[in-house]
């Protein structure tokens, strides 16, 4: 990370009124920012976060929800976007500075696995960083009075915390389904090929965030829990060809649902 990020994740935090210290932050992906509507929380747009860049897809708001106990930021920073990798995990260092403890990760994935159908809320238990990048190269990043803010080698041997997918478990009305995702860069998406390569390897799931995310809350010693919302299944096992606006479709038809567990767990977490 660039000198001076420590200084950046105060300039940030030091705009949120001190009665928000809440404990657990959820982050909503592509299409699925339609969550934060009437939930009557105090709204901050990003324009208003210093050092908070600006999200530039469809589908993604570029607002900071806040209520005591909870944090929803709707819109991310994708690596796709050309924001460099200290902006894309800046909101996590934002959310620790405020005192998060748990992070909740949504995303819209591509399924892999042919046990899932468009529409499936999927629990990540693993990820494969396939970004060609970390977010953690270069100098480990410090508080403004030099000291480091996490370790230079940190653990990933649970990065998705078994308590909190339990905790998910008890929340949801029909089953949930589990599996690995793979992160790549994007922004085109993948060919049969390669998603035969994920396969291979492991993947259930394959999008183009959440990997960098939940490494630096690892990093910062939070809790994760990572949903994927399948809103296509991935290049070369559905017939159709894959269009951003089918995402933002399937993920809007799913919200319903991530919203009905989003909120029982943030409740539970309170
Ligand atoms: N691939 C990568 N990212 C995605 C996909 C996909 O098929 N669907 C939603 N995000």
């Amino acid at each position: 990370m660039k000198q001076g990020y420590g200084e950046r994740v105060e300039r940030a935090a030091a705009a949120i009124p001190p009665e928000y210290r809440p404990r657990t932050a959820v982050i909503l992906g592509s299409g699925l920012s339609g969550i934060v509507e009437g939930l009557g929380f105090k709204e901050i747009p990003y324009s208003e976060i210093p050092e908070f860049p600006r999200p530039t897809v469809q589908g993604h708001k570029g607002l900071l929800c806040l209520s005591k106990d909870a944090a929803i930021l709707a819109g991310r920073f994708h690596f796709y976007e050309g924001h460099p990798m200290d902006d894309v995990v800046l909101p996590i260092f934002f959310l620790k500075a405020l005192g998060v403890q748990n992070l909740i990760l949504t995303n819209a994935a591509g399924g892999i696995n042919t046990k899932y159908v468009p529409g499936d809320l999927v629990l990540i238990q693993d990820h494969i960083n396939l970004m060609g990048t970390n977010a953690f190269i270069g100098p480990n990043p410090s508080d403004p009075s030099g000291k480091p803010l996490g370790e230079r080698f940190f653990d990933m041997s649970e990065v998705y915390s078994k308590d909190l997918r339990a905790l998910a478990w008890s929340c949801a009305e029909k089953p949930l389904k589990e599996g690995v995702y793979a992160g790549l860069t994007g922004p085109s998406y993948e060919t049969p090929a390669e998603i035969r390569m994920l396969r291979t390897l492991g993947a259930d799931l394959v999008g183009m965030s959440t990997v960098p995310e939940a490494t630096a809350a690892r990093y910062l010693g939070m809790r994760v829990l990572g949903i994927s919302c399948v809103t296509n299944m991935a290049a070369g096992i559905s017939k159709t060809p894959l269009a951003h606006a089918e995402v933002v479709e399937v993920g809007k038809r799913a919200e319903s649902e991530l919203k009905a567990l989003l909120l029982k767990i943030l409740a539970k977490l309170a």
